[in-house]
């Protein structure tokens, strides 16, 4: 594990990293930063601040998580809702990104992580739009982790755009009165096509909400809600998160592997039927 390498030989973090199990690191890590604002509130600053505090962070989670070996990591940086906030504090927001995007692209390329962007971002402002483009283009072949940037994202407007690009390509091919749409030709077509679904859901600052992100990959993520707010989310806070993961047992519908199936069986076969039956009325 690349993360060993940087951290100093007594600290806490190091001892938080020898426990995490190698084998099992979530393939996918999704982030909603939230808590800028009370960050920034709680220390007598502007909302600014909070923002600016929440970028450092960004930073340092993005390079943990490429050592650590995950594989895509997904932030919420700016929600299609987003745009509803006072103007100076969502132009704010877009200098934050230009900054972010001018500065981290060595330090990407450094540590081989492709950026790419999820949401409608052709509707971002000119600038930040070809600078986030050209980042992508510079850093398309890179093969270490995926950065993916969910930016004036909505997962209701990424199911539509998806419905939609099957609808129009089913209509091009003339061959739209047979269409039938099934789960894996959405997946193909979400923003998130070719990455694996979130294994692990963080959000920050306590919020137990979703926000419409990702409704449709996180359906087995396991999902990590700390009171921690985004800017002191810091490397003993993931590690903390990853070690919480890895002691979940993820089930993904079935049973768990430690119950046996023929006793199950048995239990099922003596079952009366008419006791069967009160129960599913009973329960309607
Ligand atoms: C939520 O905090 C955070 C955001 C809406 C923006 C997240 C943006 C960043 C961390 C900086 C830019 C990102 C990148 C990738 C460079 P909030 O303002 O809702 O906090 P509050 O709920 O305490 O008010």
């Amino acid at each position: 594990m690349k993360l060993l390498e940087a951290l100093p030989p007594d600290g806490k973090d190091r001892g938080l990293a020898l426990s995490l199990d190698p084998q099992r690191i979530p393939a996918h890590i999704a982030i909603i930063m939230d808590g800028n604002g009370r960050w920034a509130k709680r220390r007598g600053l502007p909302r600014f601040a909070g923002h600016r505090a929440g970028v450092q962070m960004v930073r340092s989670v993005v390079e943990d998580c490429s050592r650590l070996g995950v594989h895509a990591l997904t932030l919420y940086a700016f929600s299609a809702e987003n745009w509803k906030r006072p103007r100076p504090e969502v132009d704010m927001l877009w200098r934050l990104l230009r900054f972010y995007l001018r500065h981290e692209l060595e330090d990407l390329q450094r540590n081989n992580i492709r950026l790419q962007s999820s949401g409608r971002v052709e509707a971002l402002p000119q600038r930040v739009y070809e600078e986030l483009r050209a980042v992508e283009r510079a850093t398309a072949r890179n093969t270490g982790m995926c950065l993916n940037l969910a930016i004036n994202y909505s997962s209701r407007n990424e199911l539509v755009d998806a419905v939609n690009a099957l609808v129009d390509q089913a209509r091009i091919e003339g061959r739209l009165d047979s269409l039938v749409v099934d789960e894996e030709m959405i997946s193909k077509r979400l923003y998130t096509a070719g990455l694996p679904e979130p294994d692990l859901l963080i959000r920050t600052s306590g919020e137990m909400r979703i926000s419409n992100f990702l409704l449709w990959q996180i359906a087995y993520a396991e999902l990590y809600v700390t009171d921690t707010l985004w800017p002191d989310f810091n490397r003993e806070e993931l590690l903390r998160a990853i070690l919480e993961f890895q002691r979940r047992e993820r089930r993904f519908g079935g049973i768990a592997e430690t119950v046996t199936e023929p006793a199950d069986l048995t239990v099922a076969a003596d079952f009366p039927d008419e006791e069967t039956e009160e129960i599913a009325v009973s329960s309607q």
